[in-house]
């Protein structure tokens, strides 16, 4: 297996993939408050999907050693790192969820991305671990171009991230991505300049570090099979985006209407 190289019609079929998953995310916002249910929110962005025309990666999803994953998307609450299964429990002022989505088109493509959602008023801290992780993300996505290397991402992830106090998880990492979920390569989110895999145009791939305000040690929480926290309890924040290695830059692809504002370092969405 190798990591694929897009053609220019794949790339159009990842763009509209890529855009219908963020506006799932887009679809749901307004509606994230305090009393909502993550079930709730997988109602909503089951909806959307169904009225895009899409249907969710995620439902019954089940790598080797899993069980199906019974969700339309995943939320991951405060101490969740990922993979959050939807459930009763109303979210509250302070909690911080992460929503992700993964969507595939008609044709096949999938399109992979999650957003970090503050439930009313929340910590200083809380808002410091999701920003922090959001300008990582894009430090990660800023690395990208024809001739860099995986390892450039993961570094410049793990030198602001713990830089700021905080730690990369590295159980989890982004992925290739395609007419399949997760492809090669392997995008770690810690690393050494120079090393590893050499970026090519067409390659898509996410782009997704979980970082933690305590320590990066994370384990499995009760018997579900999927939901992820952090060893020490502490808080952990999550942004992804799918992009493409363009001939002189990258194209983050996973963008739409209502997309976050860009960190103040970053100037183009496609350079
Ligand atoms: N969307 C997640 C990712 O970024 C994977 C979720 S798998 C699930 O790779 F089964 F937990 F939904
Ligand atoms: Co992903
Ligand atoms: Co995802």
């Amino acid at each position: 297996m190798s990591i694929t190289i897009k053609t220019a019609e794949d790339i159009a079929g990842m763009r509209l993939a890529c855009r219908l998953a963020s506006e799932v995310l887009d679809y749901i916002a307004p509606h994230i408050k305090p009393g909502i249910t993550t079930k709730e929110i997988d109602r909503l962005g089951a909806e959307c999907m169904a009225a895009q025309g899409t249907i969710s990666a995620t439902v019954g999803y089940q790598p080797p050693g899993y069980p199906p994953y019974p969700g339309s998307l995943c939320t991951s609450v405060n101490h969740v790192v990922c993979h959050g299964i939807p459930n009763d429990k109303p979210l509250k002022k302070g909690d911080i969820v992460n929503v992700d989505v993964t969507v595939i088109t008609k044709d096949g493509w999938y399109g992979d991305n999650s957003r970090m959602y503050l439930i009313g008023e929340c910590s200083i801290a809380a808002k410091r671990l999701s920003a922090i992780t959001y300008d990582a993300m894009w430090l990660g996505i800023q690395q990208v171009r024809p001739g860099a290397h995986l390892g450039d991402i993961g570094h410049a992830i793990q030198k602001f991230a713990e830089g700021h106090g905080f730690s990369v998880v590295r159980e989890f990492c982004g992925h290739g991505i395609g007419q399949k979920f997760h492809e090669e390569p392997q995008v770690l989110h810690y690393g050494r300049p120079g090393t590893l895999e050499e970026l090519k145009p067409g390659m898509v791939f996410t782009i997704e570090p979980m970082i933690n305000a305590g320590r990066r040690e994370i384990k499995e929480f009760g018997n579900d099979g999927w939901t992820i926290v952090t060893k020490d309890h502490s808080l952990s924040a999550q942004w992804e985006h799918t992009v493409l290695v363009t001939e002189t830059g990258y194209e983050v692809m996973t963008l739409s209407a209502g997309s976050p504002p860009l960190p103040p370092f970053v100037t183009a969405t496609t350079t």
